[in-house]
């Protein structure tokens, strides 16, 4: 019995072995970006690296190509954008594609809810005013008109993305996001960061 099981893991084990070595995605990830995005993607607030596991292939693609051309992280007075413009200008699409799946199929991060941001009920009143047409009712996003999800990303760095908008550092949409006090987007982080995904 332990025997038959050990065999399992085992070849389980290479198997999983086998395949990562194969896949163009898991060896650009774990050699370029695992460093600050972590190996399965739970981000590192420290270096102000989000959590990615589980954002739609789509988005991810969308964002690198963003990043490699500068439409975002162009300015460095967006420094942690500018890390990542940095890092993105190398990738070319084909390797963009198979990171966009290799990251979607990563499992998302439960304990996004990392800062007492206060008021996740005025935040859900905020949100479902002025977000939810695009982004979703429960933050799943929106394929057909290139909205991601909000509800894989940790409370620190949806603050900061509402900051980015705000100065025009990095563009929102074709609508940019109401005037919001501090306080507003700090409880719209709260209420998204307590959605389950
Ligand atoms: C030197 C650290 C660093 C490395 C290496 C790095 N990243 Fe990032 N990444 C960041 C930071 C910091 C941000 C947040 C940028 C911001 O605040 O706008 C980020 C943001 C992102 C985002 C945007 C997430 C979102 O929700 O919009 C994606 C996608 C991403 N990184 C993918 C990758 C991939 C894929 C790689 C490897 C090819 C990689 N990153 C390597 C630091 C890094
Ligand atoms: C008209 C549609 C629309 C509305 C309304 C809208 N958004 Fe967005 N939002 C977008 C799009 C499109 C993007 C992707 C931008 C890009 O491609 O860089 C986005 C991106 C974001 C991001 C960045 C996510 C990430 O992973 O980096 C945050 C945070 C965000 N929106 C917050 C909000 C908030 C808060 C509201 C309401 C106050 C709001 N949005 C309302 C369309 C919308």
């Amino acid at each position: 019995m332990i025997l038959r099981f050990l065999l399992f893991s085992f070849t389980t084990f290479i198997c999983q072995t086998f395949a990562n070595d194969q896949d163009p995605g898991a060896i650009t990830f774990r050699d370029n970006c695992s460093a600050c995005h972590q190996f399965d993607g739970s981000g590192n607030e420290s270096m102000k690296a989000p959590s990615l596991a589980g954002l739609p292939r789509w988005y991810v693609s969308d964002q690198l190509r963003k990043f490699r051309g500068g439409e975002r992280g162009g300015d460095s007075k967006d420094a942690p954008g500018h890390l990542m413009h940095m890092t993105a200008f190398k990738l070319d699409d084909r390797i963009i594609a198979y990171l966009g799946q290799y990251v979607q199929n990563l499992k998302p991060v439960n304990n996004r809810h990392t800062k007492d941001f206060d008021s996740k009920e005025k935040g859900k009143e905020l949100y479902l005013k002025n977000c939810k047409s695009c982004h979703g009712e429960n933050g799943v996003g929106n394929k057909p008109d290139r909205v991601p999800p909000l509800d894989k990303q940790p409370d620190w760095y949806l603050l900061n993305q509402m900051h980015n908008f705000e100065k025009k550092l990095r563009k929102h949409s074709e609508q940019q996001i109401p005037k919001l006090s501090e306080q507003q987007m700090k409880n719209i982080a709260a209420y998204l960061t307590a959605l389950k995904n």
